[in-house]
Order: C-alpha cells, then structure tokens, then sequence
C-alpha cells in the first residue's frame, strides 16, 4: 500500500485535485468500463460536491460513473441528516449523470435487510479482486474521535466483519447507520481521506503518525492492502502534521 499525503491551503484546492484525480483515472478506463465510487457522508464532502458540481459539470465523464456510499443514516433519503440528500442537493442535482448510475442506501428499510441489498448490489456491479467487490474509490471522512464512515471507536468488530456492510450505532445519539467494513474500504484500489478543519488536526497526526492509542481507532485500520491510501487535508486539519511529509 502506497500512502500519499497532500496538504492544500484551501478546501479548494483540495476539491480540484480531487476532482482531477476522478477526471485522469477516468480517462484511462478501458470502452465501455465504469469507474465505481463509494461516497462518504458528513459536511466535509457537501463543499468538495458544491466544487465539483459549480467546476466539473462539462469536464467529468458523469455517464460512466458509478455513485454509491461508505455509509448512510437510517433515516428517510429527504431527512436533513441523510447523506444522500446531502450528495443529492450538493452535486447529484446539478450533475449529468443517469439516474441509472446512483445506488443509494435505503436508509429508510429495515438496516439489517437493507445491508444485505446494499452489499448484495454492490457485488453486482462492482467487479471483486480476491473475491470482494473493489471499488475505484473509497473516499472516507475522519471524525475528531477517530471514527471513519459509521465505525466509531469501540466498535472494530465492524470493521473487521467479513460482511460488505453492517449495521453501527452513533455513540451519542444512537442514530442507526449502516455502514461499510474494512473488508470492503480495504479492498479498494484507492481510499481517500478527505479532512478538513481545525477540530480535525490531533485526530489526523495520531492516526498518520500512529501514535500510542491509535491501533484502537478505526481510521488506523484503513490499509488498502491491494491499493493506494490518500490523505487530503486542509492547512487547519494538517496543523499538527510537519510539513515534509
Ligand atoms: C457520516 C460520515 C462520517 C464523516 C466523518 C467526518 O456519515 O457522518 O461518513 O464518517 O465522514 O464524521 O465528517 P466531516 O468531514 O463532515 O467532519
């Protein structure tokens, strides 16, 4: 596993490399091949989508995108804590892609039916490498308390369940997710976190330089064995990391 980790001054620029990133590895896809990406939640990614959307409508290949999500509240897809939404009203609206091509979590159903549809359709769209489905990208958020889609600290059974998807809890509000496993996230041809923010810095310098404490975070787990890990952080979250890195 190859780490890169880059440091922007802005969320802005940490979008358009983003952004160019989705636009290069795409570009290199054989005819008729869709590229497979598995969106994170939360409010780090509602302004690299506003980015995308307001910057990459003409430029991306938006017809040979495949959108599907790390993780989702269970709550309806027009709740205000709905990741989906939150994708749908940032980018998914303002974008060309086809209906066809987005796969939401129905976190509106029953969680432990719905993990199983939702890993069921992932394995049959996403093409496997050692038997699991591997997406593209994984893009991934970290929490200041070191969770990373919904597997919050405490909770590594789920990151190491041999399932695609499991069932997680919020630690505060209880609020049922569902979310992806480490057998999936590390499965990915590339995983990226994507950080931003003042509140993040500590998290982010424990979990790159692992620090003591750290093995017990779930972030710490994210090791595309088969793959590339890609830290894109803003100056604020990369506040507490030496710059030569
Ligand atoms: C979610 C996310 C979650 C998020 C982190 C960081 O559904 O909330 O998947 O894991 O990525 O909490 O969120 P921010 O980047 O918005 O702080």
């Amino acid at each position: 596993m190859a780490t890169t980790t880059k440091i922007f001054k802005r969320i802005d620029g940490l979008s358009q490399f983003f952004a160019e990133q989705l636009v290069e590895r795409m570009k290199v896809l054989p005819e008729k091949h869709f590229f497979s990406i598995a969106l994170s939640g939360g409010s780090t990614p509602s302004s690299i989508f506003q980015y995308l959307a307001a910057n990459f409508r003409e430029t991306l290949a938006w017809d040979r995108l495949l959108v599907f999500w790390s993780d989702e509240r269970c709550v309806a897809p027009d709740d205000h804590e709905s990741n989906f939404r939150m994708t749908k009203e940032s980018l998914l609206d303002h974008v060309p892609i086809p209906t066809t091509n987005i796969f939401r979590i129905k976190g509106e159903d029953n969680p432990a039916l719905e993990a199983e549809r939702y890993a069921k359709a992932v394995g049959q769209f996403i093409p496997s490498y050692n038997d699991i489905p591997r997406f593209d990208l994984m893009m991934l958020g970290l929490g200041d308390d070191g969770h990373t889609a919904s597997i919050f600290p405490g909770n590594l059974h789920l990151f190491n369940s041999k399932k695609l998807f499991e069932i997680a809890e919020h630690p505060k509000t209880m609020q049922k997710r569902i979310t992806a496993t480490g057998t999936l996230i590390n499965n990915a041809q590339t995983v990226a976190f994507l950080v931003t923010g003042e509140a993040k810095s500590e998290m982010a310098a424990t979990v790159l330089y692992r620090k003591p404490g750290s093995e017990n975070l779930p972030a710490s787990l994210v090791d595309p064995v088969n793959g590339d890990l890609l830290w894109l952080l803003d100056e604020k979250a990369a506040g507490k990391l030496q710059t030569n890195i």
